[in-house]
Formats: structure tokens, sequence, C-alpha cells
């Protein structure tokens, strides 16, 4: 047992300095879809990203290393003038959906449109097809 210990603390101090990860490294993206500017306020546990406002195209994005028991759990706040919406931006049920590569860093891309919230694997032009809603705005 000694030795597996020893053997994880290295592995994390390296991981720590050369800023791989052990785990699943993940790449979210946010992009603005409507013609105005929108805020978004993301969480998670360890971490507050703060307020940031998006404008029409523009990208919020951020990346992390997937924690030890595949629960690491990002959560967002979005305003859009008069309209709010709270969301998970990362959780297993997303994971399930952006997880398609068997090496190198996962992405996740989030669009904001004005008919909802839709998240792919892929940067694709929008279509019902490759995008997957996953929540509207509240009025
Ligand atoms: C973030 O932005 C929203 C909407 O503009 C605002 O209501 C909220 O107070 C802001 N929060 C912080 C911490 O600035
Ligand atoms: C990700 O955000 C950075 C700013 O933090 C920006 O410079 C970069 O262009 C964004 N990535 C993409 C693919 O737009
Ligand atoms: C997604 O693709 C579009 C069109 O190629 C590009 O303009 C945009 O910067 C990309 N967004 C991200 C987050 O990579």
């Amino acid at each position: 047992m000694h030795s597996i210990f020893t053997f994880l603390i290295l592995l994390s101090l390296t991981t720590s300095i050369t800023h791989a990860c052990f785990t699943a490294k993940w790449h979210i993206f946010v992009t603005n879809d409507i013609n105005d500017d929108i805020v978004a306020h993301i969480k998670s546990g360890d971490d507050d990203l703060g307020n940031h406002t998006i404008p029409f195209n523009g990208n919020y994005n951020w990346s992390f290393c997937n924690r030890f028991d595949g629960r690491t759990l990002f959560y967002a706040y979005f305003w859009w003038g008069s309209r709010y919406q709270s969301l998970d931006l990362f959780n297993s049920d997303i994971e399930d959906i952006c997880a398609v590569k068997i090496l190198g860093t996962q992405n996740c891309y989030w669009l904001v449109r004005s008919n909802g919230f839709f998240v792919s694997a892929y940067n694709r032009t929008f279509s019902d097809r490759d995008w997957k809603l996953k929540k509207t705005w509240n009025y």
C-alpha cells in the first residue's frame, strides 16, 4: 500500500507541474448565438469563474481535470436582458454526450440560443440533429 500512495503523490506532483491531467482533461466552450450580450456566471464546488459578458458570436471557455471519482460538476447562471436560467454545464450526463475521444483533451461545446441551451461534442453549424437541447430560457 505504502508504495501505491508514494506513487500517487509523485504522480499528482508531476501532473500539477506539467499542468497535464491524470484523469481526462476537459475543455468547455460556451458560445453566444444570440444577437445580444449575455452574462454567464459559472461555478463548481471548488471554483468560481465569476461573471462574464459574452458578446454575440463570442465564447467563454475554460479547462479542468476531471475528478478521480468522475463527479466533476460545473453549473452556471445566465442572464439575457430580463431572462434568466441556471443549468449544469458539466456533469456525468453531459460527459456522456461529449466524451468521444480516446486520447487527449475532450471538448464540450455549448451554444446559447434564443430558443435554449444546446450541447455537442463538436463545434458544428447549428442543427437540431447535431446539437442537443438541454434547457430553454425562463421568462
Ligand atoms: C453577475 O451578473 C448578474 C447579471 O448582470 C448580476 O445580477 C449579478 O449581481 C452579478 N454578480 C456578480 C458577482 O457580479
Ligand atoms: C478561449 O478563451 C480565450 C480567452 O480566455 C480566447 O483567447 C480564445 O480565443 C478562446 N478560444 C476559442 C476557441 O475561441
Ligand atoms: C466554432 O466554429 C465557428 C465556425 O467555424 C468558429 O467561428 C468558432 O470560433 C468556433 N467556436 C469555438 C468555440 O471553437
